[in-house]
């Protein structure tokens, strides 16, 4: 039976516990080992993430009720030496699809009817359509500034849309501080470890497609979702011998906003500049120091976007037929500019993560 642990102090919790964190302040981990991943463990008749289900902690079915037909998502070439997946085309427009579903069925299993949570837009998309779909009150704080389409997507699932009058990760604070206050179900990305058995599907979905993962993985990284989810794919595809060794990965940050950027065992103490690039505009990221000390077993580089480059790069891929948002563009600007200067070895994926619809200002 899965349980949460402190990545702190070890104490453990039921799935059951109310609190987003351990009582001594450290973020939980999950304590559950799925069976060697294996395709013949693939539900293939089910087209959604939950075909994977064997390799996530779900006690029962509730997930048919839950699911929005989320992953499933092409992995494309873009050129001969590029693979874009494209998970923008998921039910909120977003790669966080991924592990809403999964963290919004724990919600569900262990009865919270009410949740609250923070997000630049995407996560609180979607958090609030998978809780619409499964009867559950949600309220959503997003910074000033955000993009009113993801605004006014929250507010059609029926959720409240608290935009709060400050930094991104001063929103984070407000919602914690109305967590505490309140004993209100946190129902976050960053939080929750729930949210990382989703995530982990992306890579599960490459390997089913391609019979391989690709030598370059192009991460975004603000809070990292994306990121822990994929070293978790690789660490389990690794172990049951599907591949043979880890890609190299590229953990991808703006130059306006990069605490990993040079950093030790403890992300940089920086000041974040306005970006473009607003899903990855954590200043404070929660999980920063367990992303620095991962002990990822590969090769891994923290790269910066240059800011100039954003721009450009959403017309790039607009033109080949790829209209995506300025966070997943900066991505693609953050490749090229790395290119330029480094060959890579090998062929490299990236994910096309948001669409572009909801980042016009
Ligand atoms: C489109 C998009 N890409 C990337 C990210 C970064 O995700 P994370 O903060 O989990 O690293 C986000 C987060 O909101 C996003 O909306
Ligand atoms: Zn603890």
């Amino acid at each position: 039976m899965a349980q949460f642990v402190c990545s702190r102090c070890g104490k453990t919790a039921p799935l059951t516990t109310r609190a987003s964190h351990c009582a001594c302040g450290g973020l939980f981990s999950l304590d559950f080992t799925p069976p060697p991943f294996s395709l013949e463990l693939v539900d293939r008749s089910e087209w959604s993430i939950f075909r994977y289900r064997k390799f996530m902690p779900l006690a029962n079915d509730l997930w048919r009720g839950i699911t929005l037909g989320e992953g499933m998502t092409a992995t494309l070439p873009l050129d001969e030496k590029l693979w874009v997946k494209l998970d923008y085309a998921m039910p909120t427009l977003s790669f966080k699809d991924r592990g809403a579903a999964v963290l919004v069925w724990l919600c569900r299993t262990i009865g919270v009817d009410r949740v609250v949570q923070d997000s630049s837009g995407n996560a609180g998309n979607s958090v609030a359509a998978y809780c619409a779909r499964a009867g559950i009150g949600c309220e959503i704080f997003v910074p000033k500034g955000t993009s009113p389409k993801k605004i006014a997507m929250i507010e059609s699932h029926g959720a409240k849309a608290n935009v709060f009058d400050g930094t991104r990760d001063e929103t984070a604070d407000a919602c914690r501080a109305k967590v505490r206050e309140e004993g209100l179900y946190y129902a976050n990305h960053v939080y929750n470890p729930f949210f990382y058995q989703g995530t982990k599907t992306y890579l599960y979905e490459v390997y089913e497609q391609l019979g391989r993962i690709p030598d370059n993985l192009f991460i975004p990284v603000g809070n990292g979702t994306l990121q822990i989810g994929c070293e978790l794919a690789l660490r389990e595809l690794k172990e049951a011998g599907c591949i043979d060794r880890f890609p190299h990965l590229f953990l991808v940050q703006s130059e306006r906003c990069a605490p990993l950027f040079g950093a030790g065992k403890m992300p940089r103490r920086i000041t974040p500049e306005p970006t473009l690039a607003e899903g990855i505009a954590i200043g404070k990221p929660m999980r920063g120091e367990e992303i620095l000390n991962s002990g990822y077993p590969g090769e891994r580089t923290v790269i910066l976007i240059p800011e100039q480059g954003i721009l450009p790069a959403r017309e790039a891929l607009a033109k080949k037929g790829f209209f995506v948002e300025h966070t997943t563009a900066a991505v693609y600007a953050g490749y090229l500019a790395y290119c330029k200067n480094h060959p890579i070895k090998g062929d490299a994926l990236l994910s096309l993560c948001g669409a572009g619809l909801k980042s016009e200002h």
